[in-house]
């Protein structure tokens, strides 16, 4: 019995290193990435870290563009060499925190980021309006 109880351990344990292993490469999902890349800046609601939070940009987002593919586009050629005329957030943001530095991610997971942000929209999410 206490065999069985022990192999149960075993696996379990194999399946964790297997999940640290997986998180450490390119196959981390969108949450994990921003969790490791974006998550020191930005929040994903109100209060503001140093940075506007997350469902404010995927509201900006999607006002700005009606299609998944070209707004993930545009947001990956932002986040690889940010500028100022490029942005799609109210002029107050840059402003208020600052231009946002160039991200040195690979091409792939800075889609999977981009990605992951506009599916974060949340409809009933309205910017507080206090980016002045
Ligand atoms: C060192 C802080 C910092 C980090 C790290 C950071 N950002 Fe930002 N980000 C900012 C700031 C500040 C702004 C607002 C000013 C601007 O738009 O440049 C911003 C704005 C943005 C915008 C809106 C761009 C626009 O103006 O249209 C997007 C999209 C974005 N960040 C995504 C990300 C993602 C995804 C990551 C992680 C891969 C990330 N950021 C990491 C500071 C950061």
């Amino acid at each position: 019995m206490h065999r069985f109880y022990l192999s149960i351990l075993l696996f379990g344990f194999c399946f964790l290193k297997t999940e640290i292993l997986f998180a450490a490469t390119d196959n981390a999902t969108g949450q994990q990435l921003f969790d490791r890349h974006c998550s020191v800046c930005h929040s994903m609601e109100p209060p503001p870290k140093t940075a506007p939070p997350v469902l404010g940009i995927a509201l900006h987002y999607r006002e700005a563009f009606g299609d998944k593919t070209l707004a993930t586009e545009y947001m990956v050629k932002f986040m690889q060499k940010p500028d100022p005329p490029l942005s799609k957030l109210e002029p107050a943001a840059i402003r208020r925190f600052g231009l946002m530095p160039p991200m040195s991610m690979s091409l792939q997971e800075l889609k999977k980021v981009a990605a992951w942000l506009w599916d974060s929209y949340d409809p009933q999410f309205k910017t507080p309006g206090n980016c002045r």
